[in-house]
């Protein structure tokens, strides 16, 4: 029996633009993605003499079947590689589910990652980058971790510098949003604002945050903001408590705020649970240069 654990990062989507459809109803994207610290643990357990897939959780609610993407990576890796064990999957939920931050696609890419670690890398890099698309279109992310321009569905990965150790507070009012529902709902014709990649990279470059602000836009933030206004509201009173950029991650609906200093971070949050008791989970993290670490 051998065994091993993860930490695997939440992500942040520092713009997100849609620039096309796919016949098969996917959206092609162009988004800048961010790892921040906050991540899910996952204990991965492999034994050659066994068989069967185990999944178990520490949080209610979460399908421990081949609806959750952890256990769909590993049935995806034995099957790739013909390799014939048992694998038992135990997963610590930091990141909250539906929320735009990748939790059940950093799992998946941990599973992939882990299993390979365990069995000695029996496939090439594309091949297991393959299976993670083949998972969802965050999960190739998900595996390279850091700081990168997403293309394709997500599949197409451009690494960029390191844009770590930058305080950002994470805002989950406390209902989910389906990602299909909000793509379903995308009129690819009236996008509204759009970012400006290249000029967004070039101020990230600079960790210049108003001028990131000037040149991002997450395209998603129509739909999900017209079907809950509150969420326009936090990113309004984030950036009245001093977040040099504040925006919707993913298709939501966390709302997130990159601050310039993590004392500002600090006050926002206290803040922030002082007026809104109830309704919303805050999480204070950090922007880092990797998303899968091996404990
Ligand atoms: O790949 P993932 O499971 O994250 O995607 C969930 C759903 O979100 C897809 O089935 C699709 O409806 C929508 N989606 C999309 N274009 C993307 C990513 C997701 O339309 N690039």
């Amino acid at each position: 029996m051998q065994s091993l654990t993860l930490n695997t990062a939440a992500k942040i989507n520092l713009s997100l633009d849609v620039v096309g459809k796919r016949a098969d109803g996917y959206h092609l994207l162009s988004t800048v993605m961010q790892s921040v610290s906050l991540a899910d643990q996952v204990y991965l357990e492999l034994d050659k003499q066994g068989s069967g897939l185990i999944l178990l959780c520490d949080t209610p609610g979460i399908p421990l079947d081949e609806q959750n993407t952890a256990c769909r990576a590993a049935r995806l890796f034995l099957d790739a590689t013909g390799i014939d064990a048992g694998v038992r999957i135990y997963i610590e939920k930091k990141i909250p589910a539906a929320a735009g931050l990748a939790g059940g696609s950093s799992d998946a890419a941990a599973v992939l990652f882990g299993l390979s670690e365990l069995c000695d890398h029996p496939l090439d890099a594309p091949v297991l980058f393959g299976l993670a698309e083949r998972i969802g279109a965050d999960v190739p992310f998900c595996l390279l971790g850091g700081t990168a321009l997403c293309e394709g569905i997500g599949e197409i990965l451009t690494p960029l510098p390191a844009f770590d150790g930058l305080s950002v507070l994470l805002v989950k009012p406390d209902f989910g949003l389906s990602t299909p529902w909000v793509f379903s709902q995308l009129d690819l014709a009236r996008l509204g604002s759009r970012p400006d990649q290249p000029a967004l990279i070039d101020a990230m470059r600079q960790r210049d945050l108003e001028a990131m602000r000037q040149a991002t836009a997450n395209v998603l933030e129509s739909v999900s903001i017209k079907a809950h206004p509150v969420l326009n509201e936090i990113r309004g009173r984030l950036t009245q408590l001093g977040a040099g950029l504040a925006m919707m991650s993913g298709s939501g609906p966390t709302v997130f705020g990159l601050f310039a200093d993590s004392e500002t971070c600090d006050q926002a949050m206290a803040i922030l649970r002082a007026e809104w008791p109830d309704s919303l989970s805050l999480y204070r993290t950090v922007t880092q240069a990797s998303g899968l670490t091996v404990r």
